[in-house]
């Protein structure tokens, strides 16, 4: 066939062209031995940490799936100027991985709220349902009663240590409510969410549960518009209607989260100026709400308005480890899910790379012999990376070879998305597009409005006290126990014997 025939000379060519375009110093096999030394070494040194975790510093990338993971390494890389392959993030510093599997007790492929149950309250779940076992039912807030599981960030207080939530996402989202909600939708952000047989039944929103629930200190995200009175106007978008405060209730979340910390040095603020000038030394209690939803993706970001994650991962460990207890702290780098739900690859490595500056902070204010940090990912989405971008190219890039229908196709898609066109019967022709900036949309081969989640497993990254209890091929839920025993908290002590006294 000619088409066969052409990709295969075209495949010819650029092999020819890769080697050429090799360092020179890898050309050398001393290059390789010698690097393969230096880590065969390290890892002969290393030592197993028996200690207790003082602290459990956990970072959640939503939607990092492994093929994210990967790409947003070269993306890292390839911002300072570097090829990027051979790129070493900070997460691929963690000396224990293993894979977690996702799949939720009613689906094949799970979503945050199921898997945060999972790996926050050691418990497996159905889809759509927070801080509850498979005895609820998805929207039905009768099977939720009796039901209730709690979560790492729960147990952690109540042994004294100090907790918190960070995320780019509103607080009420789906992972960070994990921690402290227990609700049978993950969809009753407020009352205004819910349906009123729900109510009647007794059940609350979830940001009510946010004040009610776990004594939370420090939380960080967005979400104003659910804790607000219907019709309050948002500080930041007065003028923008769809940002005013939803609840029905009438109540101010707010300002009853003040008033509920008089005495204490609590801090509410909504923009960066007055987040600057909290001090953690002399703070007991922060709530940081920067958007009324979620926060905007890493790359559209007004610095001059909202704080990085690295800032907000640094401001919640100054003021958490103040503790001498200790404390646990959720990072969650929330949006790589949604940037990868719109087809937009660019946006979702963006947000998985600033989460890896985030994690590189977190490790620079905390000690290796006392923090057990954790690096995982909820669930993944059908993002794929295509063969044979030559080493260096633009992670966001073309393919050198052209597929069969003679047209160039881009090194990562989606197997579903957005991003499905077919025009005069034929994928888009992209030759003269750019596919590096923020807003394209990777082709996708099947149409759906939002890209899906996918079922593979997840990397589980751990490191410090007791990191080596994460390997293995495990179930999700086995995350949660394994944070517990090394911390020394949660209900069952017993095993633990002498280690913990
Ligand atoms: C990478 O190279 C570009 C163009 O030469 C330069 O503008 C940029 O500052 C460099 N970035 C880094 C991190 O070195
Ligand atoms: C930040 O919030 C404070 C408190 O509401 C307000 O006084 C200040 O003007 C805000 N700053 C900006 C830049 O909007
Ligand atoms: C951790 O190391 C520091 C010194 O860097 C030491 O002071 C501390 O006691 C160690 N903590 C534990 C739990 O071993
Ligand atoms: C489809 O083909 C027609 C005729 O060649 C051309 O005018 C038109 O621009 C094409 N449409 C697209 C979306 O490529
Ligand atoms: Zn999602």
């Amino acid at each position: 066939m000619e088409l066969t025939r052409v990709a295969i000379s075209a495949l010819f060519l650029l092999l020819a062209f890769g080697s050429s375009s090799a360092k020179v110093e890898e050309e050398n096999p001393e290059f390789w031995r010698s690097q393969a030394k230096q880590t065969l070494q390290s890892v002969l040194d290393r030592e197993l940490n028996t200690n207790v975790a003082k602290n459990i510093l956990f970072f959640l990338g939503d939607g990092m799936g492994i093929t994210t993971y990967t790409a947003a390494r070269i993306l890292k890389g390839q911002l300072q100027n570097q090829t990027g392959e051979e790129t070493v993030m900070t997460m691929d510093t963690f000396p224990s991985v293993g894979l977690a599997k996702t799949y939720s007790v009613d689906f094949q492929i799970a979503d945050s709220a199921a898997t945060a149950t999972a790996y926050l309250c050691g418990v497996k779940t159905n889809l759509n349902t927070i801080g509850v076992s498979a005895a609820t039912r998805n929207g039905v807030c009768k099977s939720q009663k009796g039901n209730e599981v709690t979560s790492i960030l729960k147990w952690a207080k109540d042994a004294g240590k100090s907790v918190g939530i960070v995320t780019t996402t509103r607080v009420q989202h789906a992972t960070p409510a994990a921690t402290y909600a227990h609700t049978a939708s993950r969809k009753w952000y407020s009352d205004a969410d819910m349906p009123a047989g729900a109510k009647k039944d007794g059940c609350t929103d979830i940001s009510s549960q946010l004040l009610s629930n776990t004594d939370i200190d420090v939380i960080i995200g967005g979400g104003r518009k659910y804790m607000t009175p219907r019709g309050t106007k948002d500080p930041e978008y007065p003028r923008d209607y769809s940002s005013w405060g939803k609840r029905k209730d009438g109540r101010d979340l707010i300002k009853e989260w003040q008033s509920m910390k008089f005495g204490k040095v609590a801090h509410y603020v909504w923009n960066k100026t007055d987040f600057d000038a909290v001090d953690p030394e002399t703070t007991d209690y922060l709530m940081a709400l920067f958007e009324p939803g979620d926060l905007r993706f890493e790359a559209d970001r007004d610095p001059n308005m909202d704080p990085s994650i690295v800032e907000t991962t640094e401001k919640a460990i100054r003021i958490l480890q103040k503790n001498p207890k200790g404390f646990f702290l959720l990072v969650e780098g929330g949006r790589i899910d949604q940037a990868h739900h719109a087809g937009r690859a660019y946006m979702a490595l963006h947000e998985a790379v600033a989460l890896d500056y985030a994690i590189a902070k977190g490790l620079e204010l905390t000690k290796e012999n006392e923090t057990l940090t954790i690096v995982m990912a909820d669930h993944s989405h059908p993002m794929t990376f295509n063969g044979y971008p030559f080493r260096g190219q633009s992670i966001l890039g073309k393919s050198p070879l052209w597929a069969m229908d003679v047209l160039p196709y881009t090194t990562l898609m989606y197997g579903n998305g957005p991003g499905h066109k077919v025009a005069n019967g034929t994928r888009p022709d992209i030759r003269n597009v750019n596919t590096k900036t923020k807003d394209y949309v990777q082709l996708a081969a099947v149409p759906t409005e939002s890209a899906t989640h996918s079922g593979e497993d997840v990397a589980v990254l751990a490191r410090g006290p007791m990191a080596h209890l994460f390997q293995g091929v495990q179930e999700q839920n086995y995350i949660a126990h394994a944070m517990a025993y090394a911390a020394c908290v949660g209900a069952d002590q017993r095993q633990r014997g002498q280690r913990c006294s």
